[in-house]
């Protein structure tokens, strides 16, 4: 059966992006395969986080992965920092991928760029290696399929040559994984800057949908995103950006093409309350098993021990396989 692996950062308010983008398709492989989710604390800490919210988005982003539909039963849910594994693979890993690889990763360039007059010379080394502890993440649980946003393409296409070179050096000792970008809203817009992506750090608050945010305040927000200034309504993210976006939206929340939904639409108008109301309907069952979740932590906490186990017995074997190949003592 094939393996799926995928991860989500406990930082923010999880958005409507990191919804369409990644986790409805995360609902759908864990009927098809035999999938692996997990909160990336790790990741998160590669900026600065306050302890308290680390914990308490930990938690939250957990319940949120139930709410959104994953089935404890069906899949495993864990949260990485409770699998050591991943940090161990990650240094064999930094010691296969090169310097000029991580260099040229364009998300650790905005993102330190984005740290202000400090500069590359104050980011973390974390923040640079990252894409090692990525790969970990996916290689160590012989993942095929990673089942992410577009954002996310450069680190699979690393994550493929850090496993290459390791097999080369090392003999087959890796699976191989590829990435599955959906083909609707695989990177969801900014509904003020749709020239930007839906992001969690976005400076525009209405520009961004939280999934749980209510639903006079999505509705609001789709009524006032940015459009175009001709008024015809088309799907051509390069001449009609906010228009498509919009599109994407209600076509990825209904299941539609976005180029056929376009045909049915004169007027911005209604195709912005046709959007609201799709992502409106998508959303409320999700943010109501959230609250009941989190009101029962004791489940939540099982859930979460229960994942640790699961995850733990499949890491720890491909671990000690790296190892073996790369040429470490074992332990008698
Ligand atoms: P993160 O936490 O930024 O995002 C989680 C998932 O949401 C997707 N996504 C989007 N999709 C569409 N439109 C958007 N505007 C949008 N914004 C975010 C992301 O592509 C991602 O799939 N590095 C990863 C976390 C990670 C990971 C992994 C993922 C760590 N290890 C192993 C897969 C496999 C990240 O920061 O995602």
């Amino acid at each position: 059966m094939t393996r799926v692996l995928s991860g989500i950062q406990p930082t923010g308010e999880i958005h409507l992006g990191n919804y369409l983008g990644a986790l409805r398709q995360w609902t759908v492989d864990q009927h098809e395969h035999d999938s692996f989710y997990c909160a990336v604390d790790l990741h998160a800490v590669t900026v600065p986080q306050a302890p308290e919210e680390l914990r308490s988005k930990t938690l939250e982003t957990m319940a949120t992965l139930v709410a959104v539909g994953l089935d404890p039963e069906i899949c495993t849910l864990f949260v990485q920092s409770h699998v050591p594994f991943h940090t161990e693979l990650s240094w064999l890993l930094e010691c296969t991928v090169s310097f000029g690889e991580l260099r040229r990763m364009t998300q650790f360039k905005d993102k330190s760029t984005k740290q202000g007059d400090a500069g590359q010379e104050q980011v973390s080394a974390g923040l640079f290696t990252y894409p090692a502890l990525m790969a970990a993440d996916i290689l160590i649980y012989d993942a095929d399929r990673v089942p992410v946003g577009d954002d996310q393409r450069q680190h699979l296409e690393l994550t493929r040559d850090i496993a290459e070179r390791f097999n080369s050096r090392y003999g087959e000792t890796l699976i191989i994984p590829s990435a599955a970008i959906p083909k609707v809203a695989a990177r969801v817009m900014d509904l003020q800057e749709p020239k930007n992506k839906m992001s969690k750090s976005s400076e525009s608050a209405n520009g961004t949908i939280g999934i749980f945010e209510d639903p006079t305040s999505i509705a609001k927000k789709f009524k006032r995103a940015v459009t175009d200034s001709s008024n015809d309504v088309s799907f051509d993210f390069e001449t009609k950006p906010g228009v498509s976006n919009l599109l994407s939206i209600l076509g990825a929340a209904t299941n539609s093409e976005p180029d056929k939904l376009a045909d049915k639409y004169t007027q911005y108008g209604p195709l912005k309350a046709d959007a609201a109301d799709a992502v409106i309907e998508v959303l409320t069952p999700v943010q109501q098993r959230r609250s009941e979740l989190l009101a029962d932590p004791a489940e939540l906490d099982r859930i979460i021990a229960r994942g640790a186990e699961k995850a733990s017995e499949v890491a720890a074997v491909t671990v000690e396989r790296a190892k073996t190949a790369m040429g470490f003592l074992p332990l008698k």
